[in-house]
């Protein structure tokens, strides 16, 4: 259980901010294969959201199914921070999260993401204005500092919990590794250790239940938040839980449950956003989500060619129709214990509120 301000969420496992990747279809994915944890969207330009930017208010869309959902904001002026941070609240967003560790130059140049580790006293300042102008919780997601000899983030976390942030979420690599290296436990535990009483979640390869489970014991971080693993793998946050929550980690889906998953995303997407952002996102998603169905070369080329969902779809039924009959006899995993009321797996028209 995770104590957020004023609401409590039930599942200490979180879907990252990936930029280009957790849109509210692929949110949906991963509720759909079990994920009731707490989720955000990729980062958003403060002030590209209140200039109306057209891709950032597709990436913002945020609905009622997708609960609780976060809003991730970046920037660097206070002003435009906190309108930005109001309109989220408008729309519905559960809270609001602070990007501090984004690497990407176009990010830093502009003084925001992971160049706010380099003056945690401003950034603390920008933090608390953040804070006063809303009522849902603000988080903040940070990296241990812009280089080893840089490492900021005990400090900036203990005073980011001074001024009312409500969750700190640390990735174990400085701004100069970017991705290079193993995510320090180390570090993660100096984070959680400098910060009393706001929960502080592990981030950093998680891509198992049992690195979940190394994580959570050798840092005592309060939950872990999954970003790389959840790609080609979406049930993956329901493992963690499973496991974290019981000891066990449930079974994996079968390849017809995949399949059922892979085309659910397609479909959201094209519901959400446009058949032609389906069919390019799809044809650059089929190498990950390939990964876990065996050996399918064929069928990643049948998607990564296709013209039209029409393909999309007889590429699916041909895959389906290959899937061995023991793959598929018997519904277990993620998808066992559920009603088609309870996830949109195999309804074809998923009834999902929008809020925006
Ligand atoms: C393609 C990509 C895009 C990302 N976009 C964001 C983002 O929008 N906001 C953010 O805070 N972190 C972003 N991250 C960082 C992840 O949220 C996470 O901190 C990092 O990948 C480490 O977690 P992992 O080992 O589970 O992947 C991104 C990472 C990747 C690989």
């Amino acid at each position: 259980m995770l104590h957020i301000g004023p609401f409590h969420a039930d599942c200490p496992v979180l879907l990252a901010p990936i930029a280009g990747y957790t849109d509210l279809a692929f949110r949906l994915t991963c509720r759909a294969a079990g994920h009731t944890g707490l989720a955000y969207t990729e980062l958003l330009h403060s002030r590209g959201i209140l200039e109306g930017n057209r891709d950032s208010l597709e990436i913002a869309r945020i609905s009622t199914d997708d609960t609780p959902c976060g809003v991730q904001l970046y920037g660097n002026d206070a002003d435009w921070f906190c309108k930005a941070a109001q309109w989220a609240e408008g729309i519905g967003a559960a809270l609001i999260d602070i990007n501090m560790g984004c690497p990407v130059d176009k990010v830093t140049k502009t003084n925001g993401g992971s160049m706010l580790l380099c003056d945690p006293d401003r950034t603390t300042r920008l933090a608390e204005r953040i804070v006063n102008s809303v009522r849902i919780p603000v988080t903040a997601k940070l990296r241990l500092g812009w280089s080893e000899c840089a490492i900021t983030a005990p400090r900036l976390a203990r005073q980011l919990e001074e001024v009312g942030i409500k969750i700190i979420t640390i990735h174990g690599r400085t701004t100069a590794q970017r991705f290079k290296g193993a995510a320090s436990l180390d570090g993660i535990a100096e984070v959680v250790a400098a910060v009393a009483r706001i929960p502080v979640i592990g981030n950093g390869d998680v891509d198992s239940p049992e690195a979940a489970v190394r994580m959570i014991a050798h840092t005592r971080c309060a939950g872990v938040m999954v970003a790389r693993a959840a790609i080609s793998r979406p049930w993956v946050l329901h493992a963690v839980h499973g496991r974290l929550l019981t000891g066990r980690t449930p079974p994996e889906p079968t390849v017809l449950e995949k399949i059922r998953l892979i085309r659910l995303h397609f479909d959201l997407m094209r519901r959400f956003r446009s058949d032609r952002m389906a069919m390019i996102v799809m044809r650059g998603r089929i190498a990950a989500y390939g990964t876990s169905l065996g050996h399918v070369k064929p069928f990643k080329e049948r998607i990564r060619l296709m013209h039209s969902p029409a393909d999309f779809e007889a590429a699916m039924d041909d895959l389906e129709r290959g899937v061995e009959p023991a793959w598929t006899s018997v519904p277990h995993g993620v998808f066992a214990s559920r009603t088609s009321e309870q996830h949109p797996i195999g309804t074809t028209e998923p009834d999902f509120a929008i809020c925006t």
